[in-house]
């Protein structure tokens, strides 16, 4: 105290100095320059008395606003939120939401129909609503449409990168994760997807590979083989399948490796299914590292797992269950931990324009967001949590002109209300009836069938036409697709694509101060930079270390980058935007090709389905 804080300490008017900084005090209250003249003026007695009153009532006024201000950083540092420009210092926990192909119009969407539902007023809102603090803009370096893996790569490395690229530039070299970094510097890591762990969004934060269809080599690095050895604590979500060799049931791998065996073999515990995943008592019994399958491949969309809770956890009890058990890990230890939580068959339900799926799907996500809240609440350990989608998916328009005449205002919750199955669901039910009992049926029989207890029961549509029956059955045709399309036009939702599209993305966090950085409309490479520089992670050291052959020199070999996978071949576009060559023309309506594209190498990455990445998502 004292001397040297001048402004907590009462001073007697005859200390000059402190008559100074009296002027200074009174300068910098009025905004008035200070005449340093003045003070070779001699005070009159009157203007001593002021000035001393002056300093009496400065002094107080300067001590309580230093108590008030302490007293709210305190505050400020319990709840996790930081000054602006201030860095946040001491254990912290950052837990980080994607939601996969979740546009603004989903918010609408599944608003306005949580409302419609529930019977709620027009100012109920999602919590996710009440948490909004800017937007994501999603372009990759190779297209102005992203897909997942180029858009989880702007979020783990901060950096643009090719459709496609699983953490890897686009000059073929990896960049180090957020994951990876926080993980080297002491923090507890996790991962809890509903969809295969070896998806893109998860990928792109645990592995390496320079094409997301790589799927067996990231499940390999994503248990630590990989130069830089176990960098996940916790992962529950689905993909199974890809850890289980070839010889065993239930594997979709294509070589032998029993990548599971493996993960044991280093200390993983393992579980596999509902069961397992309940004995592990929300969080509480729980060891790590965890590998967590529940699930063979995706999991079962919201709309229909709600018939199966006994076979698969909701994304609400994954995330509860996973941040419990890390902030039990993490309680004696200097560092908190890092997560990323996905929702992520919001964009399944894009891609196959099932709004009724959809609906659900963000629903459990806002849970999921909520769950995530409290538990922000209730830790004594400050963290924050940042959300955000990747990219939009299907071009969803709460809007659909179904006929010439100018349209009416209107969209109907109402008949998403009443389905109770994802058209998937009954796609995959129609596909059984077609091969067993259905394959012998004549026309009268089938459309009966599917009538009742697929459109009546599955979607509560009940004025389905024959003509919207037969479509089921023409060859070629995909089941689900028509199923959406029966329930959309119903509800009057439009959709531009089975893809994704530009549209920007909402960002939320649990507080906007949580998250000043992101306040307001943003590249979404800002997100990624922001994790780090949250946790003061150094990002470049992991690049470094992951292109330096000598961090694991079994597994680096004469081609650097041979832990990879497969180079893409040179034809393919990563770092610049291609342009229109009469594609329209060329493009036969069922999405083949004609050669001259062919002779661009555009087959490669239109091939299946255009986004350059071997897979649809
Ligand atoms: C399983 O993988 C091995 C290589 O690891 C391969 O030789 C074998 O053909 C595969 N079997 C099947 C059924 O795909
Ligand atoms: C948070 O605390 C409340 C009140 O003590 C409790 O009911 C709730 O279960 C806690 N939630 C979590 C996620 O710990
Ligand atoms: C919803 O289902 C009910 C029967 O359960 C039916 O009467 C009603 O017409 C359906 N509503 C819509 C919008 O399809
Ligand atoms: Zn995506
Ligand atoms: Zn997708």
């Amino acid at each position: 105290m004292a001397r040297d804080d001048p402004l907590l300490v009462p001073r007697a008017s005859s200390d000059h100095s402190s008559e100074r900084n009296d002027e200074e005090v009174d300068a910098l209250l009025t905004g008035q320059r200070l005449d340093r003249d003045e003070r070779n003026r001699r005070p009159g007695f009157w203007r001593e008395v002021g000035l001393f009153a002056w300093a009496l009532v400065a002094t107080a006024a300067v001590i309580v606003l230093a108590v008030v201000y302490q007293h709210q950083q305190n505050l400020d540092h319990k709840s996790g939120k930081w000054a602006p420009g201030e860095k946040p210092t001491g254990k912290r926990n950052l837990i980080f939401m994607v939601s996969d192909g979740m546009g603004p119009t989903s918010l609408s969407l599944t608003r306005s129909f949580r409302q419609f539902q529930s019977g709620l007023p027009i100012d109920d809102v999602l919590v996710l609503d009440r948490h909004h603090i800017g937007q994501s803009r999603t372009r990759s370096s190779s297209s102005l449409i992203t897909d997942s893996a180029a858009g989880a790569t702007a979020f783990s490395c901060g950096k643009k990168s090719y459709n496609g690229a699983i953490s890897v530039l686009p000059d073929h070299s990896p960049c180090g994760t957020v994951l990876e970094a926080a993980k080297q510097a002491g923090y507890m890591t996790g991962l809890v997807v509903t969809t295969r762990m070896t998806d893109a969004t998860p990928a792109c934060f645990s592995s390496h590979a320079n094409m997301r269809s790589y799927e067996d080599l990231i499940a390999e690095h994503q248990i630590g083989e990989y130069p830089l050895g176990r960098m996940v604590d916790l992962m529950i979500g689905g993909g199974r399948c890809h850890f289980l060799p070839n010889s065993t049931e239930g594997s979709c791998r294509g070589d032998d490796k029993d990548v599971v065996k493996i993960a044991k073999d280093k200390g993983f515990s393992y579980i596999n299914d509902r069961k397992s995943f309940d004995g592990l008592n929300l969080g509480s019994s729980i060891k790590l590292p965890l590998l967590g399958l529940v699930a063979d491949t995706d999991f079962p969309y919201e709309i229909d797992r709600r018939h199966m809770n006994d076979k698969y956890p909701s994304l609400e009890e994954m995330a509860r269950t996973a941040l419990k058990a890390l902030s039990d890990a993490t309680k004696d230890s200097e560092q908190g931990f890092f997560i990323m939580i996905e929702g992520s068959r919001i964009d399944h339900a894009g891609h196959g324009n099932d709004p009724a799926a959809q609906v659900h799907e963000v629903l459990a996500y806002d849970k999921a967001f909520a769950a995530v809240l409290e538990f922000l609440e209730n830790d004594s350990t400050p963290g924050i949590l940042v959300s955000t989608s990747d990219h939009e998916t299907g071009g969803l328009a709460t809007a659909r002109q179904l006929r010439e005449s100018y349209p009416d205002y209107k969209w109907f919750p109402g008949v998403l209300a009443n389905a109770t199955y994802s058209s998937e669901y009954l796609g995959n039910r129609l596909n059984d009836y077609l091969k067993a009992e259905g394959k012998d049926a004549d026309k009268k029989a089938r459309r009966e069938y599917i009538r009742r207890h697929m459109l009546e029961d599955g979607l509560g549509v009940f004025d389905a036409t024959d003509e919207e029956i037969d479509a089921l059955f023409v060859e070629g045709k995909r089941g689900d697709y028509v199923f959406a399309d029966i329930v959309s036009r119903r509800a009057q939702i439009g959709w531009a694509t089975h893809g994704h599209s530009a549209a920007d993305v909402n960002i939320y966090a649990s507080s906007p101060d949580d998250a000043r950085a992101l306040i307001g409309n943003h590249e979404n490479i800002e997100v990624g930079s922001f994790l780090a520089d949250f946790l003061d992670l150094d990002l470049g050291r992991v690049t470094k270390q992951l292109k330096d052959l000598s961090t694991a020199p079994e597994i680096a070999s004469a081609d650097q980058y041979s832990w990879m996978g497969a180079p893409l071949g040179d034809d393919i576009v990563v770092d610049e935007l291609d342009s229109y060559h009469g594609d329209f023309k060329r493009m036969k309506r069922d999405g083949t090709i004609v050669d001259m594209m062919e002779k661009r190498g555009v087959e490669k990455r239109g091939g299946s389905g255009g986004c350059g990445c071997g897979a649809v998502h």
